[in-house]
């Protein structure tokens, strides 16, 4: 049995290695050496309480253990950043109502417009999607869309599904949006609530991205924001991530991703068309230079 140094137990080299080795293959997130006094200092209480008398002992039963995911997620969970904000990198909302919808609707008239918001955090990203499309529709009531969150974490899913949050969470939404989708909570002056009739029209599934199939028809999607999610994956990982949502989206359909991410580098199937903004080629633009220009939009 280890003795704990100061009351806590440190997590010996190997351990650490093991755990960071699994948690790259199997959600995509590098675990550096920098995170390990994170995980010492939130974990120890963990360890204790499971009567366990070292982090070999954890990380064994972590590991080994078919039915203890949720202790990973936990893990997960304190090495992840979920970070997210409405109307977060703001300029890619103007890109889908100045550039996309009014080219959607031309080209496909009331088709269902179908929008996966993959690593969705805490909800702010597809509400802000569903404000977008809502005000779009104001003017353009034919448009009809759903709208898929996933994320990894069951616990950032449960506070998006509940569409609960600070009211200073409001400050990024446009102040003319804000009493139209969300309503104060009644019980907590600090809290707002999306509205019922907006908040159940996002579907929500949890997906890890590292997983060969995501339970998604192919070509099935218009677009998929996966923004500031592959910043964590080494270079290969993203492009593997990167390809399935190739095959995922229509040709012609838009990846979004984080203002500071891009697919520099990546042999894909991808012309940008913005900031951090990129169209799947048609079958037939595919074997053409990689730096043909980008066809529809402006950017
Ligand atoms: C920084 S947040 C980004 C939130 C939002 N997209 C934004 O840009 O504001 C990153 C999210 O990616 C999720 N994530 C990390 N690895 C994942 C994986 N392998 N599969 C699915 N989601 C993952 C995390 O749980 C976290 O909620």
């Amino acid at each position: 049995m280890e003795t704990p140094t100061n009351g806590f137990f440190r997590m010996d080299e190997e351990s650490f290695a093991r755990l960071s080795q699994y948690v790259t293959q199997t959600y995509g997130i590098q675990l550096p050496a920098t995170k390990k006094s994170i995980l010492e200092n939130h974990l120890d209480e963990k360890v204790k309480n499971l009567a366990m008398s070292s982090y070999k002992e954890f990380v064994d039963f972590i590991l080994n253990s078919g039915s203890s995911e949720d202790e990973l997620l936990h893990v997960l969970d304190l090495i992840t950043t979920h970070k997210t904000e409405f109307f977060r990198e703001a300029s890619h909302f103007q890109f889908l109502t100045q550039q996309f919808l009014p080219r959607h609707q031309q080209e496909n008239n009331c088709d269902n417009l179908k929008i996966w918001s993959a690593g969705c955090s805490t909800g702010e990203e597809p509400y802000s999607l569903l404000m977008t499309l809502e005000e779009y529709k104001k003017i353009h009531p034919k448009l009809t869309y759903t709208l898929l969150a996933s994320d990894i974490s069951t616990r950032v899913m449960h506070t998006a599904c509940h569409g609960e949050y600070d009211v200073e969470k409001m400050q990024t939404v446009p102040s003319g949006m804000r009493h139209t989708y969300f309503m104060c909570d009644k019980a907590d002056p600090k809290q707002v609530k999306i509205k019922p009739h907006y908040r159940t029209k996002i579907q929500y599934k949890r997906v890890n991205l590292m997983h060969d199939n995501y339970g998604l028809a192919k070509h099935d999607l218009d677009i998929i924001f996966c923004r500031n999610v592959l910043i964590y994956f080494e270079k290969p990982t993203q492009e593997q991530v990167i390809r399935k949502f190739c095959n995922l989206l229509r040709p012609g359909g838009l990846l979004f991703l984080g203002h500071s991410e891009s697919v520099m580098g990546m042999n894909l199937p991808l012309s940008q068309v913005g900031n951090a903004v990129y169209q799947v080629q048609e079958p037939e633009a595919r074997s053409q230079e990689p730096e043909s220009p980008a066809l529809e939009f402006t950017s």
